[in-house]
């Protein structure tokens, strides 16, 4: 590390980096865009890889060490196989993973692998096709399962599935997610539903509340907690009968993990952006592609940090949800 920590007002230092790659995706999640999709960045406006690798550069030098690429859907970006290549033969040290929704998984994982991806990240909210069909908006189920088995297989482990659960759409799924990562070893996180869907249909009643979900799991598989809960906003759990994989909770809505919140957000149009809910961004682009020098980018970047909040509002009476959906800010 060659310059200071990024440390807020709160004491929290910045660790961990997500960076978009695209806003675009070949999905359309009810949770998250609209049927007909979303009105995409031009592509002059989305970074470059080379402008992505100095602001990667940049952050790691000031002790990111852990960078996930993510969407949009990042493997619909031509080529990102050779940006997870550049980031990582320059940057061995970074824990570099990304999160997909695996349309293209069997097809990328050997190349991802190859290049110098760790792990992977892989959405997959229901596992009845219908009803994936009905989520998404798309075919595709045993495809996306046929990509974390090819992930699994390419050494991309542990393989990560997340699953958001939405009340009345797939809530009583729990179990067979649970199933599912006991048979293959792998590592399944429920996500509540956040107010960050495109068409701002949330509502506090779509949301499963984590602690539901576990007690739905533990009565059929009883479980035993993995370990005390660091600034990995997931909760995880074993099978207390010793099979593989784990079961884990996000409770973004119900049990806010912000006061541990270690990371940063990279837009695919080069803002910075300190929280999901965030209603400000910080434009790294324009100096960038006006030639700004690194300490000039470094003393935005400071400022983005400084003003990071304590923490997301949804739970407050007022909370706006940003102008930005998931997809359109990089999960
Ligand atoms: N609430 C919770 N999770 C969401 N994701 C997308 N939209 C939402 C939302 N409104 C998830 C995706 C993916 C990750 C990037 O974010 O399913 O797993
Ligand atoms: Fe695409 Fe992910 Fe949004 Fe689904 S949640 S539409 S896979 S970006």
């Amino acid at each position: 590390m060659s310059r200071p920590p990024l440390q807020d007002a709160f004491g929290r230092v910045a660790r961990d980096l997500r960076v978009s790659v695209t806003d675009r995706c070949n999905f359309r999640c009810l949770y998250c865009m609209p049927e007909e999709g979303l009105r995409w960045l031009p592509r002059d406006e989305v970074l470059s890889f080379e402008e992505i690798l100095r602001v990667v550069r940049l952050l790691v030098g000031c002790g990111i060490d852990t960078v996930r690429i993510t969407g949009g859907e990042p493997l619909v970006r031509n080529g990102v196989e050779d940006l997870v290549g550049m980031i990582a033969t320059e940057m061995p040290r970074v824990d570099l993973s990304m999160t997909t929704n695996g349309y293209r998984l069997a097809q990328k994982a050997p190349a991802l692998a190859a290049n110098g991806l760790r792990r992977v990240n892989v959405s997959l909210d229901s596992l009845r096709p219908a009803r994936f069909h009905a989520i998404t908006r798309r075919e595709g189920m045993e495809t996306v399962l046929d990509g974390i088995a090819a992930a699994a297989a390419a050494g991309l482990k542990p393989v990560k599935v997340n699953a958001v659960m939405v009340r009345g759409v797939n809530d009583d799924e729990a179990v067979d997610f649970a199933r599912l990562a006991r048979e293959n070893d792998y590592h399944v996180r429920f996500i509540e539903f956040m107010p960050l869907d495109a068409g701002h249909g949330w509502s506090r009643q779509q949301v499963v509340p984590a602690a539901e979900l576990l007690a739905g799991i533990e009565a059929v598989f009883p479980l035993r907690p993995v370990q005390a809960r660091g600034p990995e906003p997931a909760a995880t759990y074993e099978f207390a009968d010793g099979a593989a994989g784990s079961v884990g909770v996000i409770a973004s809505v119900t049990e806010p993990f912000c006061g541990s919140c270690d990371r940063l957000r990279l837009t695919a149009d080069g803002h910075l952006r300190t929280c999901l809910f965030a209603l400000d961004a910080h434009d790294l682009k324009t100096p960038l592609r006006a030639g700004a020098s690194d300490a000039e980018l470094d003393e935005i970047i400071r400022g983005a940090v400084t003003a990071k909040w304590a923490g997301h509002r949804i739970n407050a009476s007022d909370f706006a949800a940003p102008g930005r959906s998931m997809s359109q800010i990089g999960g």
